[in-house]
């Protein structure tokens, strides 16, 4: 099978290359991919950033969610039959192996794929969608009566986080560029705020949550705009720690997350995504062959909606 392999951390190093096939383990499936997500944790683990600490040896196959059929059962596997379509957020932060013809999933991180969801709109949906869910309301605690913003509204996790806040009873804000300040108020925001033009002061105590999809300096200022016993999900590992460092002794709570595997939760968001509840933007399909451009494309930091490499 042809899979994009990485041989070390460096530039240019996404190679399309033939792979040799494997057989499902006991409590796995085979699955015969038809596309797979494309999430900035690619490119920075490509990088040696990342998630690049758990790659324990080379080559490594890049992604970490995926849609296809069922082509074997491992054993043991009961719950799921050959031909059923699926899609899934699998092994994170361990190598999943998702850029690839065929992929080897743990049955517990997958799910039946609804009538009404494409393959190429589901590969996307788990990585962000988990994330979203998971910041949210696992770690965020987001009440339906509550004030929540979303910065960096129009990713690939704020479009859903937006969504799934608002549906939740939640008043929504988010921060975009002016280009996407049309497209989050379609989807639901309460207010659109420009980050290229945007006083934190002027928002001080006015949130219950905030969910960060941008990290570092632009976290630490939006820290004022919580009110008191507000908390903030930072997104970005890499400055989760700085920001954490920036509210202590504060009467604020910042809360690092990683994302996990969670098949219930990736159901719900996927029969959402079918009934027309939850709109997953596809920004851009591309062949496998032009991973390297995905990602390259992921890396400029503005796309809005998620990029899906097509098998
Ligand atoms: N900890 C975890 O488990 C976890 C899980 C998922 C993601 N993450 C991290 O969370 C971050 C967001 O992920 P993502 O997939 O949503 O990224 P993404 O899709 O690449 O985000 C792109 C979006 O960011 C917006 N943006 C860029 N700079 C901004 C700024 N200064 N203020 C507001 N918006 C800005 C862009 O909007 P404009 O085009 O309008 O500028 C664009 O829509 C990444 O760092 C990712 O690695 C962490």
């Amino acid at each position: 099978m042809l899979a994009i392999q990485v041989h070390a951390f460096e530039p240019d190093n996404l190679r399309l290359e033939s792979v040799d096939s494997r057989s499902p383990g006991p409590g796995e499936v085979l699955i015969r991919n038809q596309a797979a997500g494309v999430n900035p944790i690619d490119w920075k683990t490509a990088m040696g950033g990342g998630a690049s600490g758990f790659i324990e040896s080379f080559p490594w196959i890049p992604g970490w969610e995926f849609s296809g059929v069922i082509e074997a059962l491992g054993e043991g596997v009961t719950q799921f039959s050959v031909g059923d379509p699926v899609l899934g957020f699998i092994r994170f932060p361990h190598p999943a192996g998702c850029y690839a013809e065929e992929v080897i999933a743990p049955v517990s991180e997958i799910t039946l794929r609804p009538e009404g969801l494409d393959a190429t709109t589901a590969a996307g949906l788990g990585l962000a969608g988990l994330t979203a869910w998971q910041a949210l309301f696992d770690k965020g605690q987001l009440q339906s009566n509550e004030k929540v913003l979303v910065l960096a509204g129009a990713g690939g996790v704020g479009h859903l986080a937006v969504q799934l806040a608002k549906t939740s009873g939640a008043r929504v804000s988010a921060t975009s560029s002016a280009k996407n300040h049309t497209y989050l108020k379609e989807l639901g925001c309460d207010l659109v705020l420009d980050y290229q033009e945007l006083d934190m002061q002027s928002l001080a105590n006015e949130f219950d949550l905030i969910i960060d999809g941008v990290g570092g300096d632009t976290a630490i200022e939006a820290l004022v705009a919580l009110k008191p016993n507000g908390r903030m999900v930072t997104l970005p590992s890499v400055t989760a720690s700085q920001v954490e460092a920036a509210a202590e002794g504060t009467d604020v709570t910042v809360l690092s997350i990683r994302a996990e595997p969670n098949a219930d939760q990736l159901a719900q968001l996927a029969s959402r995504v079918a009934e027309g509840k939850l709109n997953l933007k596809v920004a851009q399909t591309m062949p496998i062959a032009q991973a390297a451009e995905a990602h390259r494309l992921s890396a400029s930091g503005h796309v809005s909606g998620k990029i899906i490499l097509t098998l």
